[in-house]
């Protein structure tokens, strides 16, 4: 663990914080939003977070002195409702934000850390989806992820996103 950072896992009071850091997750605020609550009428962002607690979630919150300062977690889905980086049915996905202004000082490694070490314990492998703009990419590549070819494709934001999956054997 980074650190200073301190992680523990998510719990069912934690699911507002999961919808804040979706909404950074998100780029949210960059699509016209102002409210978290805003993201539980877009299907395809809610299901990051909606029912949270459903049987296969975990994930971790944490930072330092104590605060909440950011979430990763992961969620199954299925072929029938695949969300953006769905690569099989076995593979979860991975959902990470910090909160602006505190990023760049390792809480998103020890997050992301934490989680895979979780991940490892339950599952093959987990995958997400990344722009392809966005700095977390370095993040990512450095815990191992590789991006999955041909998943090239334009996101919301009208930007260019990939699927990315660290696999575990
Ligand atoms: C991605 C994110 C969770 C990383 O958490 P963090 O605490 O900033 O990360 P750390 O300080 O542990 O690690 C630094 C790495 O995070 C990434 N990072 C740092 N600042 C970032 C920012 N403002 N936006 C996106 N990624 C950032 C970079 O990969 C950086 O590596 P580098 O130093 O080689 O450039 C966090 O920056 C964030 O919430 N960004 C906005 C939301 C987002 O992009 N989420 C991921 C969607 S796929």
């Amino acid at each position: 663990m980074t650190s200073g950072v301190v992680v523990r896992p998510v719990t069912a009071e934690d699911e507002k914080f999961l919808w804040a850091m979706l909404f950074e997750a998100a780029h949210a605020g960059e699509q016209g939003m102002v409210s978290p609550d805003e993201l539980k009428g877009v299907p395809e962002l809610a299901c990051y977070v909606e029912g949270w607690g459903r049987a296969g979630d975990f994930g971790v919150v944490g930072g330092r002195d104590g605060e909440l300062e950011g979430a990763a977690w992961v969620r199954w889905f299925t072929h029938d409702k695949p969300a953006y980086g769905y690569v099989d049915d076995e593979t979860p996905e991975l959902a990470i934000g910090v909160a602006p202004g505190l990023r760049g000082v390792g809480v998103g490694t020890a997050l992301l850390d934490e989680v895979v070490k979780e991940a490892r314990l339950h599952c093959p492998g987990v995958s997400l989806s990344v722009r392809l703009s966005n700095p977390a990419l370095r993040l990512y590549r450095r815990a191992g992820f590789v991006e999955v070819p041909g998943t090239e494709m334009i996101d919301r934001s009208g930007g260019s996103s990939i699927t990315m999956v660290l696999r575990f054997s």
